[in-house]
């Protein structure tokens, strides 16, 4: 790989921080994480050496799905604050030289959404279009799957007009009808709207989605419950209607797009974001993510396995050696907290485990997208009573489980690993009452390990997993090679040593990542011999000319040349 042959782009070289703003700090004592929340904490973030803000949607919405549910694009959510803090909050970012990125949720909208109140109100209302409708009297609909309903049924009757409206995700969650030329203006329009405020770029939500297939087919057997994603991100117009979009509106401006992209494969997505066909300019996948994971996030012996997702990673980042760029991560607001995931969390390895994934995110060629609080090591919540939980993907598929008579306990002990709540409980600050999140009753609970867990305690230790962050930000900085250099795999079948190489131009890294909990010992080959260390998760270094000892969880940087 060399250095003058690439297409060098800001959002290649940046590291992505995503705030959950519900979770994040609130400031009004009210539970709920806010935007004035994010404005107290700007000196926090900058200090993180992050570059880009992506920040879950804080648009108008009934909260539902905690704002993927939303009645109206051009307003800031009530619970949130007001248009006035979301422009103070966007100067404070720009000042502090850091890029924001909004959730663009256009798959769907809340059935609270003017348009859809008018969509739902006759058959020959001008809005009737807007989204998918399935009159009564052709019978029963074609079967649709979906991710939040609670029969998992995509179409939902409604009475008023006789007829089924598309859901993919909960009934409160209608989606729109991309077919119909007025939606598409009305999006284009709204994201003018933001970007004219100023804003970077925008995480499109389940954007392969967006087109369906006319007349609505009965899919053939192969697409079985939630395999039925493969099918709604095979729409015949997505490309076309992505296309358009950047015509439209993207081409304009100097921001950056990623697709999340249920449904994408190493095959095809090159057709999202191939440069050459104009359409986004990364997406992520979920293939890891799918590892050891069954249908209702039931999970398997497979759940850490490293050989797979070494694999994986590997088939991923092969895509983009020519053209394309990838994306990293571990963790978001949908999955488990990485340190509990696809680390360890239990006491003794808990800080080495959460600081070699951060090695691995920013060490590997793609954007990190790296989940607040993952940088302290935030960890799973593990809630034992349903009650507990507030999102209703687990609380609707929990019911589903329960009325098939499905095991509860399995499902529960699942949850335990994978619910989505685990990485929306709030960010812990410090050990006062409530971790500083807020004066109020968190909406959601407090992880109790926030006593020994937080910001604070970290700032004021040298060697914390905050601070490692931190010198991990900086020195992809300084290296160029970490984020473009050509990445191989070793030792491809090591079932617990992960170990690659990146290579740019004359510079030659290595990154050696101890995946299990007891001393690894590694012959080096004599061409990755006698490097110098420039990154160590812990304090401890044993290496002689041909090998190097990895304690648990090691992870080193080391320039070979
Ligand atoms: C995406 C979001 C998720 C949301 C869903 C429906 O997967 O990340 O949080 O529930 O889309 O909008
Ligand atoms: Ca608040």
């Amino acid at each position: 790989m060399k250095l003058a042959n690439i297409k060098r782009k800001w959002w290649k070289e940046a590291v992505v921080y995503q705030i959950y703003p519900r979770s994040f700090q609130d400031s009004n004592g009210d539970g709920v994480g806010d935007l004035r929340g994010i404005i107290n904490r700007l000196d926090y973030i900058q200090s993180l050496g992050v570059d880009v803000i992506w920040l879950n949607p804080i648009y108008k919405s009934p909260n539902d799905d905690m704002g993927y549910d939303i009645s109206d694009y051009q307003q800031i959510m009530d619970e949130f604050g007001s248009m006035d803090d979301f422009d103070e909050l966007l100067q404070g970012m720009h000042q502090r030289g850091l890029k924001v990125v909004l959730d663009l949720v256009v798959n769907h909208t809340s059935d609270e959404h003017e348009w859809f109140k008018q969509s739902r109100s006759s058959r020959d209302n001008p809005y009737r279009d807007y989204y998918h409708w399935w009159p009564a009297e052709n019978g029963g609909p074609p079967k649709r799957w979906s991710y939040f309903d609670e029969q998992a049924n995509a179409w939902k009757y409604d009475a008023q007009t006789d007829a089924y409206y598309l859901h993919y995700f909960a009934v409160k969650q209608p989606d729109l009808n991309w077919e119909n030329p007025k939606v598409r203006a009305e999006i284009f329009a709204m994201m003018h709207f933001w970007f004219k405020k100023g804003i970077d770029g925008f995480r499109m939500d389940v954007i392969t989605f967006i087109s369906k297939h006319d007349g609505y087919p009965e899919f053939s057997d192969q697409y079985k419950g939630s395999q039925m994603i493969n099918a709604y991100a095979d729409g015949p117009r997505l490309h076309e209607y992505l296309q358009e979009m950047n015509r439209e509106v993207l081409q304009h401006y100097d921001i950056m797009t990623v697709a999340e992209g249920p449904g994408t494969s190493t095959h095809n997505v090159m057709k999202l974001v191939d440069e050459d066909r104009k359409e986004l300019n990364m997406n992520y996948h979920f293939d890891h993510q799918g590892i050891g994971v069954g249908e209702r996030f039931i999970v398997n012996d497979d759940f850490q396995n490293l050989v797979k997702f070494k694999q994986v990673m590997s088939d991923w980042d092969a895509v983009f050696t020519e053209k394309g760029w990838n994306t990293v991560y571990f963790g978001n607001h949908d999955f488990a907290r990485m340190v509990s995931r696809w680390g360890n969390d239990t006491p003794a390895f808990r800080a080495p485990a959460s600081k070699l994934l951060s090695t691995y995110l920013l060490t590997m060629r793609g954007t990190p997208y790296y989940y607040m609080g993952d940088e302290i090591g935030m960890a799973n919540i593990r809630f034992d009573d349903i009650n507990d939980y507030k999102d209703l993907m687990t609380v609707n598929w929990y019911h589903l489980t329960k009325q098939e008579g499905g095991n509860l306990a399995q499902f529960m002990d699942s949850h335990k690993l994978c619910a989505r709540d685990n990485a929306r409980t709030p960010v812990q600050w410090d050990d006062s009452h409530n971790a500083g999140f807020t004066d109020g009753i968190p909406w959601l609970k407090i992880n109790p390990d926030y006593s020994q867990w937080n910001v604070a305690a970290q700032e004021s230790m040298p060697d914390s997993p905050l601070n490692y962050f931190r010198s991990l930000t900086q020195l992809r900085k300084d290296n160029l090679t970490l984020v473009y250099g050509a990445y191989e795999l070793l030792w491809p079948e090591h079932q617990e040593l992960y170990g690659y190489t990146r290579r740019l131009d004359d510079e030659l890294l290595l990154v050696l990542l101890n995946f299990s909990t007891h001393m690894l010992n590694v012959a080096l080959p004599p061409e990755l011999q006698g490097g110098s260390v420039l990154l160590n998760n812990l304090q401890h270094l044993n290496q002689s000319t041909e090998s190097i000892e990895l304690e648990a969880y090691q992870a080193l940087v080391i320039k070979v040349k």
